[in-house]
């Protein structure tokens, strides 16, 4: 997708470095981070200098790969990979594919290089939903910053927006992070893509009032059952939407799904600073980004990252293979979508 006037993939590896938009400085500042290292490349993964399921997917096999060809110790690398962040399946999925692999720079460039091909796909299956004139919801970034390129509940908007639909979506914002407020409103605006940044707590009143005809998200990782591990927040539109009668759809590569979660309280949750609840970063008008507080002095936060939205929340899910919609519980579910 396009910035700053070019064409760019989130994540890519050139010799033995990898390179990865700096998305902690979006959407002030374009920059690219160079990783020399494994250790560098999870350095990046931690503080989330690259995140979005997908793209830490290529991010970890990447790093496996640098790790492989600079000779290091692979049962350790792959530990310390895996450790970096522990909700997102693809980063277990591309760690233990290149592991497997002869030849890891190779796999690691496929596991991107599909990524990207199935995000497209994504996209054009998921525009079948979209009708002209319709307001999407979406919450956090699964766009194209999130993956390798288009994105998952992004790409099927970028392609009704070519298509000439006309969209509009509802961002949002996305505490504490702000990954919708600063990323995906980000990308949308770099596409033309008509939308408006809400708060995150006015999704219900938009949906009561008949604002929101769907609601697209993403997801981190997705139990045999259908119940999905998406960022904090996405449980309760998920309730919102059931109650009225909003169709509310997951869209994710099947490199996401976890056969080896029967259900959602299998999905470990990731626990992060209080510091990200406490502080928040911006620009000041010398163009500095700068980190404030935002909260009452000496009040301590609590940071689960991620929620779980039971399956029957979910009206269908959107993957490189298809629409499956309906799904119904049970451990047969992933199954039929393979
Ligand atoms: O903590 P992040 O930013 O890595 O969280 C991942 C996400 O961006 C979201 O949960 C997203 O909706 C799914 S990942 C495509």
């Amino acid at each position: 997708m396009r910035a700053a006037g070019k064409n760019y993939r989130t994540v890519w590896m050139d010799g033995a470095s990898v390179f990865l938009i700096e998305q902690n400085l979006l959407p002030f500042k374009f920059q690219i981070y160079e990783s020399k290292s494994y250790l560098e490349t999870c350095f990046a993964i931690e503080k989330m200098l690259v995140r979005g399921a997908g793209a830490i997917g290529a991010a970890a096999g990447f790093a496996m790969a640098q790790a492989v060809l600079s000779g290091q110790n692979i049962e350790e690398a792959k530990k310390r990979i895996e450790s970096t962040r522990p909700t997102a399946q693809n980063l277990f999925y591309a760690v233990q594919r290149v592991y497997n692999a002869k030849d890891a720079q190779k796999e690691a460039q496929s596991i991107a290089d599909e990524d990207a091909q199935n995000c497209r796909k994504i996209g054009e299956i998921g525009s079948e939903l979209i009708k002209d004139g319709s307001a999407i919801e979406t919450h956090c970034n699964a766009g194209w910053l999130a993956f390798v390129d288009y994105g998952s509940a992004l790409a099927p908007i970028y392609h009704s927006h070519k298509a000439g639909k006309k969209i509009f979506v509802y961002v949002d914002e996305t505490r504490p992070r702000g990954q919708g407020a600063r990323l995906t409103a980000w990308e949308l605006k770099n596409e033309g893509v008509p939308h408006a940044i809400i708060s995150d707590n006015a999704g219900a009143y938009l949906m009561s009032q008949g604002k929101i005809d769907l609601m697209i998200v993403g997801a981190d990782r997705i139990a045999a059952n259908g119940d999905t591990a998406n960022k904090i927040g996405t449980l309760e539109k998920a309730i919102c939407a059931k109650e009225f009668g909003i169709p509310f759809y997951v869209a994710a590569p099947t490199s996401t799904f976890d056969k080896n979660c029967k259900t959602g309280t299998d999905i470990p949750i990731e626990q992060r600073s209080q510091n990200e609840v406490l502080f928040q970063s911006g620009i000041t008008k010398d163009n500095q980004v700068e980190e404030i507080l935002v909260c009452s002095p000496g009040s301590t936060a609590i940071n689960p990252a991620f929620d779980v939205t039971p399956s029957k929340y979910i009206t269908g899910f959107i993957t490189e293979k298809g629409i499956k919609t309906s799904p119904r519980t049970g451990a047969g579910f992933v199954q039929e979508i393979f």
